[in-house]
């Protein structure tokens, strides 16, 4: 890894999150940084990165000085014809709460948080359950499988699509249109692309909002229903155009951040059979291992700051506009915070500290359901399947974008 010394931040000029290297293994290149620059400049993206616990811990929990407008900023910068599409789409360049600062954010986040109960929650348990072993009964065992595409890609869009209220028959235009928008808000698509991925989420955000209308007059026991709710008892507090905002938020984030959370869980579980079969034998340790992979391998890696006006963070100075990679899964191995943070530990006493799911108040609105899901999925994998074991000489494959990490495929078989 080349530094420059420039002004008082250093820069690391080769540091590209979307090269091939850094997409293959990141932990690689976070391990050839020197300890010493916690935030570097990357010319690459011209993102200030920030990689230790504490300097993301402090930017989380500082709205007033750090701001969420990057979190969906398409990372490259777009043409002016995929922008027009996106505009004229009624799409906005901070599209739903998670880039919004207080008070725009609290507006849409209060009703998100009412209608989003632990009660409904709790109730996706029965369903994510018969979704599982549905999911695991298509399956040959006697064959080896590949256990994204049969169980972690389709076990969260039918649980968070079904909870949202969206009718089964646009489950896989949905799926669809939630990978153009992870290519053009966190990817490095050439313009071609980022026309046809703008149309995509043009179609989408329309979608959502013929979604509401219709069920205007036609409620049922579900979460765009609860919204509505909220919406009759005050309009101007939440416009139909804001539920379609939120929906937009929970189509897309309780969808493949859980898919690869889970794939890394069984992905680290197996690398070392060990730590499977520590907990195949103990699944009262299924709820650590799922942190656990959260701090070692989160399947959200990066998430995006800017701030508002100049600071010192990680012994930096930073001016107004500077816009910040906290890199989480950077903070998940600072040795500070973590003991021998490398090491994969399903029993490490202090895994909840993570900050994988962000802090303060944004903080992920579906930790709980994310987690259950892939906790579920593990019990239930692990009751069927004692001996799954990973094929041998596979290559792992991830999507080229920085926020969402876990394999595209991931082949086991259920016998040794
Ligand atoms: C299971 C893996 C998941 C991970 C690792 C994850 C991670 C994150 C992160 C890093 C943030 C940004 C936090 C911040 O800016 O401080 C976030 C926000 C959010 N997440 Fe998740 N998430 C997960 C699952 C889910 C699920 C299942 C849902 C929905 C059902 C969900 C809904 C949201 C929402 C609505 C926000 C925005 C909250 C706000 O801006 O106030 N997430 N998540």
């Amino acid at each position: 890894m080349t530094i420059n010394e420039h002004a008082t931040c250093p820069v690391h000029a080769d540091f590209d999150p979307l090269s091939p290297a850094f997409l293959a293994d990141p932990f690689a290149v976070l391990n050839s940084i020197p300890r010493e620059t916690p935030v570097f400049y990357a010319p690459s993206i011209d993102y200030y990165v920030v990689t230790g616990y504490a300097d993301i811990e402090a930017v989380f929990l500082d709205p007033e000085t750090y701001s969420a407008a990057p979190a969906q900023l398409p990372l490259a910068q777009l043409v002016p014809e995929a922008m027009q599409i996106l505009l004229g789409g009624g799409h906005k360049p901070q599209p739903s709460m998670v880039s919004l600062d207080p008070p725009a954010h609290t507006r849409l986040r209060s009703p998100t948080a009412r209608a989003f109960t632990p009660r409904r929650v709790a109730e996706m348990e029965p369903r994510i359950r018969r979704t599982v072993d549905q999911l695991l009964d298509a399956i040959d065992p006697s064959a080896p499988f590949d256990l994204v595409s049969t169980l972690t890609f389709p076990l969260p869009a039918t649980i968070i699509f079904s909870f949202v209220g969206i009718p089964e028959r646009d489950w896989l235009q949905l799926k669809e249109w939630c990978g153009h928008r992870a290519a053009l808000a966190w990817g490095r698509p050439t313009p071609g692309e980022q026309v046809h991925h703008a149309k995509n989420m043009a179609a989408y955000r329309s979608y959502l909002r013929d979604l509401v209308a219709s069920k205007v007059n036609a409620r049922g026991d579900d979460f765009a229903s609860a919204l509505l709710e909220i919406h009759d008892e005050d309009p101007e507090a939440l416009t139909h155009e804001e539920i379609g905002s939120i929906l937009y938020s929970l189509t897309f984030a309780g969808h493949e951040t859980t898919n690869y959370l889970i794939g890394n869980v069984v992905r680290r579980l197996l690398e070392d059979p060990a730590h499977w079969n520590v907990v195949v034998s103990d699944p009262g340790l299924i709820p650590g291992a799922v942190l656990e992979t959260l701090r070692h391998d989160p399947s959200v890696p990066v998430w995006r700051r800017v701030t508002k006006r100049p600071v010192t963070l990680g012994g930096v100075d930073l001016p107004e506009g500077a816009k910040l990679f906290l890199w989480l899964a950077a903070s998940g191995r600072d040795a500070s915070v973590f003991p021998e943070p490398d090491k994969f530990d399903v029993q490490r006493t202090n895994a909840t500290k993570t900050l994988a799911f962000g802090k303060g108040i944004h903080y992920c609105l579906g930790a709980a359901l994310g987690k259950l899901e892939a906790q579920i999925a593990l019990e239930i994998l692990m009751r069927r399947f004692p001996r799954l074991r990973l094929v041998e000489g596979q290559e792992l494959s991830f999507h080229a974008n920085i926020s969402f990490r876990g394999p595209q495929a991931l082949w086991v078989r259920a016998t040794p």
